[in-house]
């Protein structure tokens, strides 16, 4: 491979071997980031597919929204970097700013803060939908399953080929999920379900629709709800990962936005992803005693054993997860303004980060402490239970799943995700009659 670079727009030459022929495809500058060289000619000009598992190196999108560097452990959003936003905005702001492109100006705010207030209740018919759940029910495949269900309750918001549509689905989706996410915690403890309070913050009103019953005043926390605020928005986007892509390639075939949420829930739902913060205070718990870090440390190292260490390692982040310094701190400030000293857990996950942080094995791989691994201690000095950590990582990345999802449809050269394959299975053979098998 050559990349040409002249008067006219770079490009690279691949040369096939096989037949001594050389071809040339454009290298496309984005305005950060390394170039990516344009493939969509390849296969009528080379006949080959290129094969990428993981699209370790594949570019599916042009976006705008979110910038990732892993090797300087930068994340930005729509230019802001994450720790300003996260230091200095708040979660509707930066609602605003993921799925319009700007921060807001004062009147703007209100005004979208208000158009977010507006959906935050579920249609009445969503309760008894609750109802067929069993009680013990995971919150993710309750959110799975009402999420998905919006779509037969909202009809006036399906047309993706309607930008109006498109935006009244995203305040809904933006509005109702820590409605829907709290419905599934009281449900399945089989306390009443909470309704929404307009007046409060969204991350004040998340917090009262979990904790608050009909019996008593239930008074938010601002600790606990700056604390949520940030965990919002520290999770609010994060470029093309893998619930994201799952979110863009349901929506590429025309399919209604509630359902592509529903898809992208599925996918985050996995421990590699989002299901880490729960798996990272299963993995703690399970560690239990400083002195059991070493056996855990060598069953992650241990190639025929499937334990990882959860909350380590990240497909693009080579250096550190940005998230997970900020994180980091958070999980102090809050345990020390909740007054939990000695939290016993902290105490385990920091021996057990500055253990791995000093293994050859973690060095050398450059597997770092993620945004999941402090999340989930701060969850639980927050009282919130282990099952639904990965609902509130769902409620917090809504609203990246929606810009997203709104920046494909707008798109011009957008087309139906449709990845290819290299075939290894059988060649063709006939077809053998029952009584004939061997
Ligand atoms: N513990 C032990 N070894 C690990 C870990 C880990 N957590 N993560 C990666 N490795 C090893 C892996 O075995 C491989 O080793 P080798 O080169 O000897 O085969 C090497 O590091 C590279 O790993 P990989 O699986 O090729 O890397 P990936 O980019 O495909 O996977 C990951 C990234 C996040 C899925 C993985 O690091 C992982 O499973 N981490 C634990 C789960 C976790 O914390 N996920 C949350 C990610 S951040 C939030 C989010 O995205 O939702």
């Amino acid at each position: 491979m050559s990349v040409n670079s002249g008067a006219s727009k770079e490009s690279v030459t691949f040369t096939d071997n096989s037949t001594g022929k050389s071809f040339n495809f454009p290298l496309l500058p984005g305005t950060m980031g390394p170039k990516v060289i344009d493939t969509r000619a390849l296969y009528g000009e080379t006949g080959h597919f290129t094969y990428d598992p993981g699209y370790t190196s594949t570019g599916s999108c042009e976006s705008k929204i979110t910038f990732i560097d892993g090797d300087k452990g930068v994340l930005l959003h729509r230019g802001y970097p994450i720790d300003q936003l996260a230091e200095h905005s708040d979660h509707l702001e930066v609602c605003h700013l993921l799925l319009k492109g700007e921060l807001p100006t004062a009147s703007e705010k209100e005004k979208f803060e208000d158009g977010i207030r507006r959906h935050t209740m579920v249609h009445e018919q969503i309760n008894y939908f609750y109802r067929g759940f069993r009680r013990d029910a995971h919150p993710m495949a309750v959110m799975c399953g009402v999420v998905g269900a919006l779509s037969a309750f909202y009809h006036d918001s399906l047309d993706i080929n309607d930008p109006q549509q498109r935006m009244i689905a995203s305040f809904r989706l933006i509005a109702k999920m820590p409605t829907i996410a709290a419905w599934a915690y009281k449900y399945a403890i089989g306390q009443p379900f909470i309704y929404p309070r307009n007046d409060l913050s969204f991350a004040e009103n998340f917090l009262h629709m979990m904790f608050a019953t009909p019996c008593e005043p239930y008074n938010v926390s601002p600790v606990l709800a700056k604390a949520m605020d940030r965990i919002l928005i520290l999770h609010a986007d994060h470029e093309q990962n893998a619930s994201t892509s799952t979110v863009r390639l349901a929506g590429s075939s025309g399919a209604n936005p509630y359902a592509c949420i529903a898809a992208g829930i599925a996918s985050l739902w996995g421990p590699a992803h989002g299901g880490a913060n729960e798996a990272v205070l299963t993995m703690l718990t399970q560690i239990g005693r400083k002195d059991r870090i070493p056996e855990f440390i060598a069953k992650a190292k241990d190639k025929n054993d499937p334990f990882r260490l959860m909350g380590f390692g990240h497909r693009v982040y080579k250096n550190y997860d940005p998230r997970a310094t900020v994180m980091q701190k958070t999980c102090h400030e809050v345990l020390d303004d909740l007054g939990v000293r000695d939290e016993p857990l902290l105490e385990l996950a920091m021996e057990l980060e500055r253990i791995a942080l000093e293994d050859p094995y973690f060095v050398e791989r450059k597997l770092y402490p993620n945004v999941d691994f402090y999340s989930g201690i701060i969850f639980r000095a927050m009282g919130i239970p282990v099952s639904l950590f990965t609902a509130l990582f769902a409620v917090a990345r809504t609203v990246g799943w929606v810009s997203q999802w709104n920046e494909m449809i707008s798109d011009p050269e957008q087309k139906i995700g449709r990845p290819r394959q290299l075939y290894t299975g059988a060649t063709p053979r006939d077809y053998v009659p029952l009584h004939a098998r061997g």
